[in-house]
């Protein structure tokens, strides 16, 4: 592996060790040598106890999936704040005002990603880094408001045409439809195992506009068969450890890793036989699919 070959736990030892006060962040994700992906990105991030970090405002959407936090860690979006426990996915789609609110009792640790590489292609770096100090995004929300308004039911009240809320995905929820589609012998891919691609209540399209969050199961024992697509994918590994081949050349993986599949590369998944793994992964193939730019093909050969 690469400089990516870094444990978030680690960073967060390395953190508290060094006394560091307020937000880190660190950029991870080139598996390439010098080069990084071109439209999408994760960094990790570590807020320690009590600390908020600044209110984003941008035309990136920005997906959190959560690490660790404390029992009473938030992020706070359009004045709602949902709760963060790890495993959860928190996304906020451009324009949300987004800020992450540490607990008392613990640092919380996530890894974001976002668009930001695509925004600069299209010439649009310029609105982004728009932040507000924190405390200008109170939670004047209720618990459940997108959810009631903006999920199955829609509220007739909001003007204008319904755009993609921000959400969170609970990781206990997600874990038991992975469960669920593994024991029900369910849901299996040839090439990627059991992939679930979380969707947006608005019209069950991926969650944000520009790329898809998804989880998967690599099952013990499983190799999957080889394919390639034109769109850039990147995995955190979320649980477990496994082994992916990556344009003919083998990496293994373990918690805490991240790892990127480049666009149109072969590759393919194996757990050699311990626990089943869990992968979480963002791919920027909903801005080829609108684009007219996607392709994907699969190998003959299956192992
Ligand atoms: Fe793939």
């Amino acid at each position: 592996m690469t400089e990516v070959d870094t444990s978030l736990e680690e960073l967060n030892r390395w953190m508290l060790a060094h006394h560091m006060q307020g937000f880190w962040t660190q950029e991870i994700g080139a598996s390439r040598p010098g080069e990084k992906p071109e439209t999408i990105s994760l960094q990790a991030h570590t807020l320690p106890p009590g600390e908020r970090t600044a209110v984003r405002y941008e035309a990136t959407s920005y997906a959190h999936f959560v690490v660790q936090a404390s029992p009473d860690a938030t992020c706070v979006s359009d004045g709602q704040a949902f709760p963060l426990e790890a495993g959860d996915l928190i996304v906020n789609p451009a324009w949300t005002e987004h800020s992450v609110v540490s607990g008392g009792s613990a640092p919380t640790i996530w890894v974001g990603a976002e668009d930001i590489g695509l925004l600069k292609h299209l010439g649009l770096q310029t609105v982004d880094g728009q932040t507000r100090p924190a405390g200008l995004s109170p939670a004047v929300k209720p618990d459940g408001y997108f959810e009631a308004t903006q999920g199955q039911m829609s509220d007739a009240s909001l003007a204008g045409p319904a755009r993609r809320p921000p959400g969170r995905y609970a990781g206990s929820e997600t874990m038991a439809q992975l469960a669920a589609l593994r024991d029900g012998r369910l849901g299996m891919d040839q090439a990627d195992g059991i992939l679930l691609r979380f969707t947006s209540p608005l019209d069950g399209a991926p969650t944000l506009p520009t790329f898809s969050c998804e989880m998967q199961l690599i099952t013990s024992g499983l190799r999957t068969a080889a394919h390639r697509h034109n769109s850039t994918a990147i995995y955190y590994v979320f649980r477990g450890e496994g082994w992916t081949e990556i344009a003919g050349e083998g990496r293994e993986w373990s918690q805490g890793d991240v790892f990127e599949v480049p666009p149109w590369t072969w590759h393919r998944h194996e757990n050699a036989g311990g626990p089943d793994a869990i992968l979480f992964s963002v791919d920027d193939w909903p801005t080829m699919v609108k684009m007219g730019f996607y392709r994907i093909e699969r190998s003959e050969h299956t192992p």
